[in-house]
């Protein structure tokens, strides 16, 4: 694995993609600053300092795969509590991939697909996570967010825990892949943090409502409302 590391950059996830064809498969590309980092539905990711996880996989599965390519995010949300666990911090998953302590958000992760026409190149696989944000600039974000060094109440390793993130990702990647989100369902199912209640889910600006019931074995998500199923394959829950 090409572990490349970037004193500053716009954004991992936009360096991944334009340097698709040059970097290798599995490449890991990480910062200390981002001057233009993105979330999701266009939003942007701010730079919260210099010691905490700005990170993309440059990943390059064969077109055998396609289908469960957005099933990464969900299994580095995956990924992502399992090194939490490592910690002694337990987390939960806002569906799709948000991953949250104490109903606070830790991090946040984004793919992007790069195509040259209309070949497919890669994946570019981002995740910003709030190892060491102090408290003072976690208020200053406008949803409730938490930062591992204010759980642990002690400055994190940067170095340490990246090694570990990256570690328990290619642990199972490749049996991913081959697998789909059945591998990790039950664990995701154990960390979900929705499940059994009733949820508003904008889903590409039309509000859908209902009782999350269920996880397919495919990742989408399952609400039920005057005993019809709805299954969302994309959305954000409000
Ligand atoms: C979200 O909106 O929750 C997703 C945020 C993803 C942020 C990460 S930080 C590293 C990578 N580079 C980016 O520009 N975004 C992702």
């Amino acid at each position: 694995m090409e572990l490349i590391f970037l004193e500053e950059v716009g954004s991992t996830n936009a360096y991944v993609k334009q340097h698709m064809s040059e970097l290798s498969d599995s490449a890991v590309i990480y910062t200390s600053h981002q001057t233009d980092g993105r979330g999701r539905l266009s939003r942007k990711w701010i730079d919260t300092g210099e010691n905490n996880i700005y990170m993309t996989f440059c990943l390059k599965p064969s077109c055998e795969f396609q289908e469960i390519y957005s099933n990464l995010t969900q299994y580095l949300s995956v990924v992502l509590c399992k090194t939490l666990e490592k910690y002694g911090v337990d987390s939960k998953i806002k569906w799709p991939n948000d991953v949250l302590v104490d109903g606070k958000k830790i991090a946040g992760i984004l793919s992007e697909t790069s195509m040259q026409g209309s070949s497919f190149k890669g994946i570019a696989l981002g995740i910003g996570v709030n190892l060491n944000t102090s408290q003072a600039l976690l208020d200053s974000i406008d949803k409730p967010a938490t930062s591992l060094a204010v759980i642990l109440n002690k400055e994190i390793d940067r170095e340490k825990f990246l090694k570990t993130l990256t570690d328990e990702f290619f642990l199972n990647y490749n049996r991913f892949l081959n697998t789909g989100f059945a591998m990790i369902r039950d664990f995701y199912l154990n960390h979900a943090s929705f499940l059994n209640t009733d949820i508003s889910v904008n889903v590409l600006g039309k509000i859908e409502s209902g009782c999350a019931v269920d996880i397919t074995q495919d990742g989408a998500l399952v609400l039920e409302k005057d005993n019809i199923k709805n299954t969302l394959l994309i959305g954000d829950i409000l």
